[in-house]
């Protein structure tokens, strides 16, 4: 049974609040890697959100599934997809992402935008496995997210300091955990993917956000 929604109130606001705080970089770095899709892949998007994205996937003609915790966050996402015309109808689960058994089914691609920054630590290399486990051999993982603060010491400042100002705000509303800027792609290989390919999104010039891909090698 999935537990209180943390998105009750934030969930309303959270899409048109992560496109003005990120001069709409947010948006663009949730869809940069959906050009690998291709009809009949099976994509799922965890902790979807209003699920922008998803409904872009559903219109290459993905099989997709969502996920999310929150049934404000899952409601948004129904709305955005509602009455579409898509290939393969879309699946929607209203779970915790880690109740979902890879013994069950795996994916082509799994996406997981602004997803595991909502963890502490321990807990988000734990999800990383999790999304590594639920990955078919050969597929992928793509994380959206804040951009690990690297450059020089202005600009690593000011990602160290945008990034504090957002998580504070979902520390305070969402009761996300408190934690530094995490180095994505570090987990990605502990579990034994590859990146493949990273694009940044700046903002005033300094990169804030990234998209990572990794493959899964074929043996598993
Ligand atoms: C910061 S929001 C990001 C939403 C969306 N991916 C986006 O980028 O707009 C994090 C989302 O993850 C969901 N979430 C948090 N923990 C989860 C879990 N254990 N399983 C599934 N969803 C979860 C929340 O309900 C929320 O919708």
């Amino acid at each position: 049974m999935p537990s209180a929604d943390r998105y009750r109130i934030m969930g309303h606001i959270y899409d048109i609040l992560a496109s003005l705080y990120s001069g709409f970089q947010i948006p663009k770095c949730k869809e940069a890697m959906l050009g690998h899709l291709k009809p009949d892949d099976e994509a799922i998007f965890v902790g979807v959100g209003h699920g922008e994205e998803a409904r872009k996937g559903a219109e290459l003609g993905a099989r997709v599934t969502v996920v999310d915790l929150s049934e404000t966050m899952l409601d948004k996402c129904r709305n955005t997809l509602d009455g579409c015309n898509f290939k393969h109808p879309v699946s929607y689960i209203h779970d915790d992402i880690l109740n979902l058994s890879p013994d069950n089914h795996q994916y082509d691609y799994v996406f997981a935008n602004f997803f595991l920054n909502v963890f502490p630590r321990e807990q988000m290399d734990r999800v990383v496995r999790h999304l590594a486990e639920l990955t078919k051999p050969g597929g992928h993982v793509i994380v959206g997210d804040f951009a690990f603060p690297e450059g020089n010491i202005f600009a690593r400042a000011f990602k160290h300091l945008y990034w504090y100002i957002a998580v504070s705000l979902f520390v305070l509303i969402t009761r996300n955990a408190f934690h530094d800027i995490y180095n994505y792609p570090e987990y990605l290989k502990k579990y034994g993917l590859q990146v493949t390919e990273i694009k940044h999104f700046r903002v005033l010039g300094v990169k804030l956000f990234w998209s990572v891909l990794a493959r899964k090698n074929l043996e598993g």
